[in-house]
């Protein structure tokens, strides 16, 4: 009885694969859902409309036959492989009929970047915990500086990782929050837990252009260790605080790239072409290279920037976060 019902679920799974087409699969729905909120609102930042134009590129468009039958073989036999517990991904594919290559990130999730954020904006520190932040953050910048030097992939892959813990603790603590007192977030949950997926996609992307030393990686263990606790406590005891402190992070981050930049324009980094996962994520032309990349990421640290030195403004004006709009999907 048992094998019976184990393989007519897996011919089950086969036969939804087979059918190449997601939308007809039960396990589909909510991704066609989603396909169809993104058509209906006109898409975000470009929307699946722009997602639909960009991620087909000719090379790909003119994949041989051959491969194509084989990269479907490779899905249906996945599917297959997990089809005991009823989960599988629907095919998820381009227009051009190409599969989705990444599992860590949707078509939906991808957006294109804006550029025009003024990248000059500071918060002037007004009050005393105001120029605590800030001078702990200038403090934070001496041993950085003394030891990566201009070192720039080096230095930006190492701060990433510190860079994508403060939204999740944030988070996390306003999960707790909202638990504990039975109201909701006003959406912060979400918008902070967003910032991190996002830093967290840069490390993932300079982590494609610069390999990690092992002691480099020791590095990270022990300033993790030490931050997520730091923060989590600084958190604890004043959001406003830790909110300008990540603000004022944000700010060093702009400059950082902003050097990069300048090392990338005058020869002294390569300009090399753009990993394939930073090309999907931020909707890149296919001929994208470093440059483009340390553009976007720089873009999105004058976003969290601003969202950071926001909510930290919320506090200060004696409100909670979710009194104000959270700035979701703000990238
Ligand atoms: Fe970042
Ligand atoms: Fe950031």
């Amino acid at each position: 009885m048992k094998l019976l019902a184990l393989s007519s679920a897996a011919r089950r799974a086969l036969l939804n694969s087979r059918n190449g087409n997601r939308h007809s699969s039960a396990l589909a729905r909510p991704f066609a859902a989603e396909e169809a909120r993104l058509l209906s609102a006109g898409g975000v930042k470009g929307g699946f409309f722009y997602w639909k134009r960009t991620m087909a590129s000719p090379a790909e468009a003119k994949m041989p036959e051959k491969e194509k039958e084989k990269e479907k073989e490779e899905t249906e036999k996945s599917v297959v492989e997990s089809s005991y517990w009823g989960i599988s991904r629907p095919r998820v594919v381009r227009e051009d009929g190409t599969e989705w290559p990444w599992n860590c990130f949707m078509p939906w999730e991808t957006y294109r970047p804006n550029l025009s954020i003024d990248l000059t904006k500071h918060h002037v520190p007004r009050n005393f915990q105001d120029k605590v932040a800030f001078r702990t953050v200038k403090l934070l910048r001496i041993p950085t500086d003394m030891f990566f030097k201009r070192r720039y992939g080096c230095r930006a892959m190492m701060l990433e990782t510190v860079a994508a813990v403060p939204g999740m603790v944030g988070g996390m603590l306003l999960h707790l929050k909202s638990l504990r007192k039975f109201q909701h977030s006003g959406g912060w949950i979400k918008a902070l837990l967003e910032e991190a997926e996002n830093e967290r996609m840069h490390l993932m992307t300079m982590v494609e252009l610069v390999k990690p030393k092992w002691y480099e990686r020791l590095l990270v263990l022990a300033v993790q260790g030490v931050f997520f606790n730091a923060f989590f406590v600084l958190y604890v005891l004043s959001p406003k605080v830790a909110h300008r402190i990540v603000g004022y992070l944000e700010e060093e981050a702009i400059h950082s790239y902003t050097e990069y930049l300048k090392d990338l324009d005058s020869g002294a980094i390569e300009n090399v072409p753009a990993p394939a996962i930073a090309i999907d994520y931020w909707r890149l032309p296919k001929d994208a290279k470093l440059k483009d990349v340390i553009t976007v990421i720089r873009a999105d640290e004058a976003h969290h920037r601003d969202v950071n030195h926001f909510a930290s403004d919320i506090h200060f004006q004696g409100k909670e976060l979710r009194d104000a709009p959270a700035p979701l999907g703000y990238h």
